[in-house]
């Protein structure tokens, strides 16, 4: 693939070299860059998906001073990219180097390299992108008359002349990797890809709260968020206020590090896996050390192994911090990462202690051991702490509950099969309220409370799903929700089924979205939220395998998921028991539909075996 770009290049600079004495009589801003400090960046793939175009031209924007930046894209972005800024613009001769690679106005000498302030100082983005596209570049710098379109087609220069532009740049990036279908067969499905072009947005857009960005996808609009005056303002424009309430300001660092941002409140339902948005000097970076420091500062102050929404900015003097590191420039390194690391902890930590105070403290012990009967029931009362504090991945926050009811009355609520009388192996107990003990008179049987349930749920939805017989349930006052942009697509994408399966929601104009009607097993208990966790997973689990195929299965299975009961949680021996007739009476009852175990059988052998009761010694 390196090559490909390299002969792409080439052949643009051949072209340039035939013109290039007109060039040397204009002003130039863009220029090569030495053949020595060429080689101290770092080439590499810059390209990947359309969500790396999206970057790459939405950094140029706001490197080039733009105060809004509008990106539209067509088909999840491999059918169009389209960014379009209000910046200082270029002039013909600037335009034209642009395209060459290693041309940049962003960085001179080496020494530049070490106190970068611009996104970009590569120069290598644009020719990347125009090797593997049909690119067409229009712009205008503000003095002058006539705009400038230059059109490359993957990688071969089409033409170079005077066009009527506003102030600024337009970049239309068609027909991604049409000519490398190697490259092509690695994009996702198209809301996968509009999914990684939000989130590209979302974070830049965070970076720069004072710019507007504006994205639309198919025409649908992802994401509106005009100039905003700091990051509280911005993240309501993207999240909406439910995000912020759930959210505590982080404001603290040490030596030289300062970090600021958002965290979780610790005394709030969390999200399951951990998300930081981390931005250092502002740019968006990834790194797995600081997230860890993110989850220690929660396990410091008590608030267990669940995941957390973080958004922190690391503000670092520019000398201690490599940005040359990653071919996307997406990672950093530090002189000093130690530093950064306690910074970002203790910084993170005062921010929950704050908050940490009121956190709820549960006797485990009161549950344990005692599935029935009055400590039976304020254990399971008090599920949602039990199964935040287990670290126990079920996947869901939504209380057992809603049209279900309590646990104690699973079996009613899920209704024995009628005419099936399977063998029901007897209840035993239940072991770390997790897993249902039971034997049927000759093998031990654990059961997995959660992932059973999640099968018998997932099997009982489809077949209602197939008779149109999916029971839904209306809210009383339709909720409008603020879906994070990364979402929209997924809910455009998988809209047809989620109603299928028994939601009523639909788009409601920006990144509105109107909901009505939830599907009775989730209960009437925060829609809003389970709607989201459940498209999150969707798109989460869109790249993963899954033990089952096709959309409606999948949004089953995560339905499932999210309406089953967790570990975590107190059941009493009705429910228990009603869980494992309905597990054997599946169709395929030994796995969940995420591939997981439900049940382990011991054989009676094996149980003898370990109190030393072979067959001749029965006694
Ligand atoms: N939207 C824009 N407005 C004004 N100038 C631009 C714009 N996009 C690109 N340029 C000019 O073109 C040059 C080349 O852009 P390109 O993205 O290829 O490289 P870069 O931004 O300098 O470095 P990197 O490869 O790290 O992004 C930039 O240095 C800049 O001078
Ligand atoms: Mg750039």
């Amino acid at each position: 693939m390196r090559s490909g770009f390299d002969c792409a290049s080439f052949r643009v600079r051949c072209l340039h070299a035939d013109r290039g004495g007109r060039l040397s009589a204009v002003e130039r801003q863009v220029e090569r860059l030495p053949e020595e400090l060429v080689n101290k960046i770092q080439a590499g793939e810059v390209v990947e998906r359309p969500a790396s175009v999206v970057k790459e031209l939405v950094e140029n924007a706001l490197d080039a001073g733009a105060r809004s930046v509008h990106v539209d894209i067509e088909g999840g972005g491999a059918g169009l990219v389209r960014v379009r800024d209000d910046g200082r613009g270029m002039s013909r001769a600037d335009t034209e180097l642009a395209l060459e690679r290693h041309a940049t106005s962003k960085l001179r000498t080496l020494d530049d390299l070490q106190a970068i302030a611009t996104h970009g100082f590569r120069g290598e983005a644009l020719p990347s992108i125009a090797a593997v596209s049909e690119l067409v570049l229009r712009t205008r710098e503000g003095e002058t008359e006539a705009g400038t379109e230059i059109a490359v087609s993957h990688g071969r220069r089409l033409h170079l002349r005077d066009v009527g532009h506003p102030r600024g740049t337009t970049v239309e990036v068609r027909d991604l990797f049409g000519a490398v279908p190697a490259r092509r067969k690695f994009l996702r499905a198209a809301s996968t890809e509009a999914g990684h072009v939000a989130e590209a947005v979302t974070l830049l857009s965070l970076a720069r709260p004072q710019t507007g960005f504006f994205l639309r996808s198919g025409g649908r609009r992802l994401i509106e968020a005009p100039p905003a005056d700091g990051l509280a303002a911005r993240l309501f424009q993207l999240f909406g206020d439910r995000l912020l309430e759930d959210l505590v300001p982080v404001e603290g660092g040490a030596d030289w590090a300062a970090v600021r941002g958002f965290v979780s409140r610790p005394d709030r339902p969390r999200p399951s896996r951990p998300s930081l948005r981390l931005f250092v000097n502002r740019r968006p970076v990834r790194d797995r050390a600081l997230a860890k420091a993110v989850s220690q500062a929660f396990r410091a102050v008590g608030g267990g192994d669940r995941g957390f929404e973080a958004f922190l900015f690391v503000e670092v003097p520019p000398h201690v911090v490599d940005v040359n590191v990653h071919p996307a420039k997406t990672e950093v390194r530090f002189a000093d990462g130690r530093t950064v690391w306690a910074a970002v902890e203790r910084a993170v930590r005062q921010a929950l202690g704050e908050g940490v105070r009121e956190l709820p403290r549960v006797e485990v012990a009161a549950g344990r051991g005692e599935a029935t009967g009055v400590a039976g029931r304020a254990a399971a009362a008090v599920g949602t702490f039990l199964d935040r504090g287990s670290g126990e991945a079920s996947g869901s926050e939504i209380e057992w509950g809603g049209a279900a009811g309590p646990p104690d009355r699973v079996a009613e609520a899920e209704g024995a099969a009628p005419g099936v009388e399977a063998p029901v192996p007897v209840i035993l107990g239940q072991h770390r309220l997790t897993y249902i003990v039971a034997s049927d008179g000759d093998e031990l049987v654990l059961v997995d409370q959660h992932t059973a349930h999640e099968r018998v749920r997932f099997e009982r939805l489809l077949d209602r799903a197939g008779r149109h017989a999916v029971r839904s349930q209306g809210l009383i006052t339709p909720l409008v929700l603020e879906l994070p942009p990364e979402l929209r697509p997924v809910l455009a994408d998988h809209g047809e089924t989620l109603r299928e399966l028994g939601f009523d929601v639909e788009g409601f104009g920006g990144g509105s979205t109107r909901l009505s009607a939830v599907p009775a097993i989730l209960g009437q208990k925060d829609p809003g939220p389970a709607l989201e966790r459940i498209l999150r997973d969707l798109a989460d689990r869109e790249e993963a395998g899954w033990a089952v195929a096709g959309t409606r299965d999948r949004l089953a299975a995560t339905l499932a998921c999210h309406s089953a009961v967790r570990a975590g949680q107190a059941l009493n021996r009705e429910s228990m028991s009603a869980i494992v007739r309905d597990l054997l009476q599946t169709a395929h009852p030994t796995l969940c539909p995420h591939g997981r175990p439900t049940v382990v059988r011991v054989p009676r052998e094996e149980v003898s075996r370990w109190f030393g009761r072979t067959g001749w010694r029965r006694s």
